[in-house]
């Protein structure tokens, strides 16, 4: 159910949209320009920009990795990112596997210093990312991008020879996916209040021009007596700009959007999967599916969805309307974040109140 379809492949991001400088850690906005490829070479692009001093400064905003040994990948991919030489094991201590996914190992970790604050350490083997170079510098610079009380939060990134750790927010809580599988089964206003959250995350991301390309169940964690929901993996993520497309066909088999299968799509494609993600939590079933991947997206991009009497009798009509307007396979008449917010199963209360994201789910 998580495996994902293809590592994305920064050649394709848009021109013009904001870029995250990763030499001087500056969110000034970068006009990116393509970059050069030499088979064989690491390639990086060095691009003169103000920072938010007003000065200009040069950076390099992009490394690339064609072809090179595991020496210089590290060397470089330490270079790109901006990681210091410092060992983590002087700063914290590594405990447990807290989980598992389809690139890192992620363990609970402790701050040596005072306060030993407690987080969550996500160790990912460099001979496996140097496939994918580009996921783990789309994690990093989404992740220092975003500030958002539902989006984990980076605090620093390590590396030695062999791995790479990222230390994040630690979050109590469980992933949605093995919540369920668990046998949790979600009631409709926890459901609805976790939409809520998810939708104006989403809203925030696409505001600053990040698509995060994976939304699935297994991305959120959430806490299983409040159901406050925190956003993970930002591995498949980019910034994209309004006038460009992206190209690049990633992210997990049962939520990906039609026009990303088709090859060519925009943000809309996070509102596909929040529509894929709201059914299956809804029904315990994702709305397509099949016993092999090229059935599965054959059925994504023609198929209508099914809404079975016996399974939808006792859900609401507006849950359902919430659905069928993500669920529109021509992504111009998609729902977006924005209007999600308004819809009239998340919405509740006036506008003018800050209370709507804020509301709570009661339990009973
Ligand atoms: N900050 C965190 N706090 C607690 N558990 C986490 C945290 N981040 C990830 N996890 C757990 O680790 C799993 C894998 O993390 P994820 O970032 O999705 O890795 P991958 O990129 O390999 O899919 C998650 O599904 C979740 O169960
Ligand atoms: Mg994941």
């Amino acid at each position: 159910m998580g495996q994902a379809i293809s590592s994305c492949c920064t050649c394709e991001q848009p021109s013009k949209a904001p870029v995250h400088c990763f030499t001087c850690a500056d969110d000034a906005k970068i006009n990116r320009t393509k970059v050069d490829r030499t088979a064989g070479e690491v390639v990086f692009k060095e691009k003169i920009h103000k920072n938010s001093e007003g000065k200009h400064k040069k950076c390099l905003i992009k490394g690339e990795i064609l072809k090179d040994s595991n020496k210089s990948f590290a060397e470089n991919l330490r270079k790109s990112l901006n990681i210091s030489e410092q060992n983590i094991y002087d700063f914290y201590k590594i405990g447990k596997v807290v989980g598992i996914g389809e690139y890192g190992t992620v363990r609970e970790g402790w701050s040596l210093a005072e306060d030993s604050l407690k987080v969550a350490i996500k160790i990912l083997d460099l001979k496996e990312i140097q496939k994918t170079f580009k996921s783990i510098c789309c994690e990093v610079s989404s992740l220092k991008q975003a500030n958002h009380k539902n989006i984990i939060k980076l605090h620093q990134v390590f590396m030695d020879d062999k791995k790479v750790y990222l230390v994040l927010e630690y979050v109590d809580g469980v992933d949605l996916s093995d919540f369920i599988v668990d046998g949790y089964k979600l009631r409709e206003k926890e459901v609805k209040y976790i939409l809520q959250q998810m939708t104006s995350t989403i809203e925030y991301l696409h505001s600053i021009h990040i698509c995060h390309r994976d939304i699935k169940l297994d991305n959120i964690m959430v806490n299983t007596d409040t159901f406050d929901i925190k956003l993970i993996d930002f591995g498949f993520s980019t910034n994209f700009s309004e006038l460009d497309h992206l190209n690049c066909k990633c992210g997990t088999p049962y939520y990906v959007a039609p026009e990303v299968l088709k090859g060519s799509y925009g943000k809309e494609c996070d509102m596909w999967s929040i529509g894929i993600m709201t059914y299956y939590m809804l029904t315990g079933e994702p709305p397509f599916h099949s016993d092999s991947d090229s059935k599965l997206f054959d059925s994504i991009i023609k198929d209508e969805v099914m809404y079975p009497t016996k399974v939808w009798y006792n859900i609401s009509s507006e849950a359902r309307d919430f659905i069928e307007k993500l669920l529109i396979k021509d992504c111009k008449k998609r729902m977006t974040a924005e209007e999600s917010l308004e819809h009239e199963w998340l919405y509740e209360g006036d506008k003018s109140s800050s209370t709507r994201s804020d509301t709570k789910c009661e339990s009973s």
